[in-house]
């Protein structure tokens, strides 16, 4: 079967689904890997490294040969309606916002893997890519806001005087939050962290930050993840958490709820509460933001309330594409291992009761086997109903 690697079609992504290391435990499997010409160059690959760990370069895939396409971002629909029926896609999807895309591979019979709905449990740990990204994204968000910080991060004893350490808040403590306290912390800086999952105290301690306090019910859903805070209690957070923004150098904030935009932690007049100087990072900018008025890809500077200074808001975007390197290195291995359990000994076996592969199935034979996303894809195709006997 063939299998192959694009260079990514979307403005500013750098990774690669695979890299030479994957090329060769690709071709393993018993798979033969194409590998569009330049895919690897922004993650540092040349086209060369493919070709040594036996890869095909091409100079366009064609789609309508290939059976597996492997690949990082969302596809286009045109690139889902290109494909041949029964090729199978493993990637990111980002179902709920790409439902065009979602349409196209189902109406062309393709069957669909999106990284995004991988399990959570311990045995589908090695494909779990907003793992591994969001661990890019924790760590690149700090080092953002350190070049972007007028001051030190940690504590400095000098014969000149003592710059004492900066002050750095994370909101959200998943995975990116807690590479972020580890990040900031190994930078020397005091940390400081909040999230409302019970088991995160302990979380924030383990990676040596100071877990924030806030006299608030803890919200969890059955599966470990965060529930939406009702608008009381969001209103509640905010207030609570003013104080620990206005003494902080550096806040960042990361905080997400399954299924749902990013809920707002941060007003504009938090921000405004806080030191000239100051650094606010909004990691999940591009999922509606966690500060007020962030804007993805833009550093918006913000009057202090006293008119004496700015803060700088940056709404980061594509955060694990800049440092392509290593996020194509855990990124590909994730679609390799994801692959080792689709293919055996070069030929398709999809196993249904296997729940990763279940799991992570988004279309297949014509259907959306992903139930959120059918039932998103069955209200719009209501409402364009609706709205075309509206018009008639
Ligand atoms: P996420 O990206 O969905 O959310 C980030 C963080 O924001 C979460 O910790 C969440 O509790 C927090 N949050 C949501 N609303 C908030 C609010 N109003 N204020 C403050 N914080 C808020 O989370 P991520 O990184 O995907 O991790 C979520 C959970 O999944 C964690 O319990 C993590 O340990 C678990 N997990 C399990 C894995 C496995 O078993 N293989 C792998 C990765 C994560």
């Amino acid at each position: 079967m063939k299998l192959g690697i694009p260079r990514e079609r979307r403005a500013g992504e750098r990774r690669v689904a695979a890299t030479p290391d994957t090329t060769r435990q690709l071709t393993g499997m018993g798979l033969e890997v194409l590998v569009e010409s330049g895919a690897g160059d922004g993650a540092g690959h040349a086209d060369a490294g493919y070709k040594e760990a036996g890869a095909t370069i091409v100079p366009e895939l064609d789609l309508a040969a290939i059976d597996i396409l492997a690949h990082v971002r969302p596809l286009d629909p045109h690139i889902a309606a290109s494909l041949k029926r029964g090729a199978i896609t493993v990637g990111l999807a980002s179902p709920s916002s790409e439902l065009p895309a979602v349409q196209a591979l189902a109406d062309n019979g393709v069957t669909s893997f999106a990284l995004e709905l991988v399990p959570r449990i311990s045995r589908a740990q090695s494909i779990d890519a907003l793992t591994s990204q969001a661990l890019v994204a924790g760590y690149r968000c700090v080092l953002e806001a350190a070049i972007r910080l007028p001051r030190f991060f940690p504590l400095y004893m000098t014969a000149a005087g003592t710059i004492p350490p900066a002050r750095v808040l994370v909101l959200g403590a998943g995975v990116a939050g807690l590479q972020a306290i580890g990040t900031a912390k190994r930078l020397g800086a005091r940390v400081f962290a909040n999230d409302i999952r019970p088991a995160s105290a302990d979380e924030v301690a383990s990676m040596g930050g100071t877990f924030v306090r806030l006299d608030l019910e803890t919200a969890e859903s059955a599966g470990g993840y965060a529930r939406q805070l009702s608008s009381d209690a969001g209103t509640r957070q905010r207030q609570l958490l003013a104080p620990h923004v206005a003494q902080s150098d550096v806040l960042i904030t990361t905080a997400a709820v399954p299924g749902r935009p990013a809920p707002l932690l941060v007003t504009r007049e938090m921000v405004q509460g806080m030191r000239p100087g100051s650094v606010v990072i909004d990691l999940a900018a591009e999922s509606g933001g966690n500060v007020e008025g962030s804007v993805p890809g833009r550093d918006i500077p913000i009057p202090t309330a006293d008119g004496t200074g700015h803060i700088t808001l940056v709404g980061l975007k594509d955060p694990a594409s800049a440092m392509a390197s290593d996020a194509s290195r855990l990124y590909a291995k994730n679609v390799a291992n994801l692959l080792a359990l689709l293919v055996r000994d070069g030929a398709l076996n999809l196993d249904f009761d296997d729940e990763v592969v279940a799991g992570a199935c988004l279309t297949h034979s014509g259907a959306v086997r992903h139930q959120p996303t059918a039932d998103l894809l069955g209200a719009r195709t209501a409402a364009a109903a609706a709205r075309q006997e509206g018009a008639v």
